[in-house]
């Protein structure tokens, strides 16, 4: 079973949006998968940094969509990416210096804090960016 299966529960009603989130569990599984099966450190560096920019890539069209329709809480939901972003980005530094490894920890932090927001704050734009058009 995957580490993350993607169901319509976690539609935020707009298709690129889904579309862009089912990419990051899809990455997401091969980070977990490469992990298990103890693949190397090259190989497991490579999908992390995939990973990493699919995420900053994605996040930032989700802003530019919010900024372009004048979301009421574009500077909060940018806030909580950016500390994302940074939070992992942290991790990758230290991860290419050998001082952490990857974990089931680490990957557990990183599917909750998706899962949770894409349920949580994501889909409080969903009416928004629809009565905008965006769907
Ligand atoms: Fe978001």
């Amino acid at each position: 079973m995957a580490f993350l299966t993607w169901s319509n529960s976690y539609s935020v009603g707009v298709q690129q949006f889904d579309a862009e989130h089912k990419q990051l569990f899809s990455i997401m599984n091969d980070v977990y998968e490469g992990m298990m099966a103890g693949k190397g450190k090259d190989v497991l560096q490579t999908v992390l940094e995939k990973l990493i920019r699919y995420t900053e890539q994605h996040f930032s069209s989700e802003e530019v969509a919010m900024t372009r329709t004048g979301y009421a809480e574009l500077q909060s939901h940018v806030a909580l990416h950016r500390a994302f972003t940074t939070k992992v980005k942290d991790f990758q530094t230290q991860y290419r210096a050998g001082a952490v490894a990857l974990s089931v920890q680490l990957l557990d932090f990183l599917r909750d804090w998706l899962t949770n927001h894409i349920g949580g704050v994501d889909k409080r734009y969903t009416a928004h960016l629809n009565a905008k058009g965006v769907h």
